[in-house]
């Protein structure tokens, strides 16, 4: 095969271009070395300029030798190589491991980088819930500073996340689920570029939102029947779990302790372990009670089916007095209508 001399994407006509971005993801020196080096995971294709076509250059998981390795490469440096942007959910789950690339390569679509996101955040949190000691929790904080970065860059980009909630119920997957619905919320409601700082305590707070529910027994959390009063306290008891765990882990700051602490609380009193009211709630409080709340309706529990997006957010707006209306209201504008003044990506 003869490749053109002056090789690479800016010899790419731009609607050639545009068009070959619609169906193909480039693959860059980063993005190949991401993948295993003998098998990669996707199809990889490449584009010959001799007669302006992308061809399949080499099958996934088919083993890729020395030589065609080098050849590979070659073709990532001159940005000849490619890969369907269809076997997304595919080149996510090893992207994930090296979250920092989302900054810095702006071929992706934000609906792949939340999916992205989305296993980059169920893995580190089934590393740290299994074992919630201080060098897990650095590599989850790194991950949430990168997706700060990545919101703060562009507010907008915050609707994907929205729109990349996984239904299959486990406490990683509740808890990424909340973070994404909670920041939703958040950036929506401030309407304007969110600090850094402030994206990194309130996503921390929502993913942490449950941690001291690894200290209640599958058994419990799996009753298809209603609790009796034992098992409710122990459910209930997750919350000073929670804080326990917390404070060895010095994590101190309040917008992650309101998170934790008041998640169960309702504005009428009804809720736990305090029984607050609304004028002793916290805004943090308020918004990952919404948050919780709508990513347990949506998940598949062993007690009840996921329910659709939309009826989740009615559910809440209906339990009239206990959740911030302000919150459930925009949670449903969300849902319904996307970020306002955000111009939407295709998510098909
Ligand atoms: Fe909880
Ligand atoms: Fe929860």
């Amino acid at each position: 095969m003869e490749l053109n001399q002056r090789k690479g994407k800016v010899m790419i006509e731009q609607t050639l271009e545009d068009a070959l971005s619609e169906v193909y993801l480039q693959i860059s020196p980063n993005i190949l070395e991401s993948f295993p080096k003998f098998r990669p995971p996707v199809d990889l294709y490449i584009y010959d300029q001799a007669v302006a076509q992308v061809k399949k250059f080499h099958r996934a998981e088919a083993r890729l030798g020395t030589e065609k390795q080098a050849v590979v490469a070659t073709f990532a440096r001159e940005n000849l190589l490619f890969l369907l942007r269809d076997d997304y959910r595919v080149y996510a789950e090893h992207l994930s491991r090296k979250l920092g690339l989302v900054l810095v390569e702006d071929d992706f679509k934000a609906r792949e980088v939340s999916e992205i996101f989305f296993i980059a955040f169920r893995d580190r949190m089934d590393v740290f819930l299994s074992q919630p000691k201080i060098e897990p929790f650095k590599e989850l904080l790194r991950d949430v500073s990168i997706l700060a970065e990545y919101l703060w860059t562009d507010p907008c980009r915050v609707e994907f996340l929205t729109k990349t909630l996984h239904k299959e119920y486990d406490l990683s997957v509740h808890s990424v689920n909340t973070m994404f619905i909670g920041l939703g919320l958040f950036v929506m409601a401030s309407g304007a570029r969110p600090e850094r700082m402030e994206v990194v305590n309130l996503a921390l707070g929502l993913i942490l939102h449950d941690l001291g529910m690894t200290n209640v027994p599958k058994f419990i959390t799996d009753k298809t029947q209603y609790l009796v009063w034992r098992d409710r306290g122990s459910i209930e008891n997750h919350i000073n779990a929670g804080l326990k765990k917390l404070e060895r882990l010095e994590i101190n700051d309040p917008t992650v302790r309101q998170c934790m602490s008041q998640h169960h609380e309702r504005l009428d009193g009804s809720g736990y372990p305090e029984g607050l009211r609304a004028d002793s709630m916290s805004m943090a409080g308020r918004l990952c009670a919404v948050a919780d709340s709508f990513s347990a309706i949506i998940g598949d529990r062993p007690y009840h089916s996921s329910k659709v997006f939309n009826e989740a957010a009615g559910t809440l707006i209906a339990d009239k007095g206990r959740y911030e209306p302000a919150l459930t209201r925009l949670l449903v504008g969300l849902l319904k209508e996307g970020f306002p003044g955000c111009v939407g990506e295709d998510m098909n």
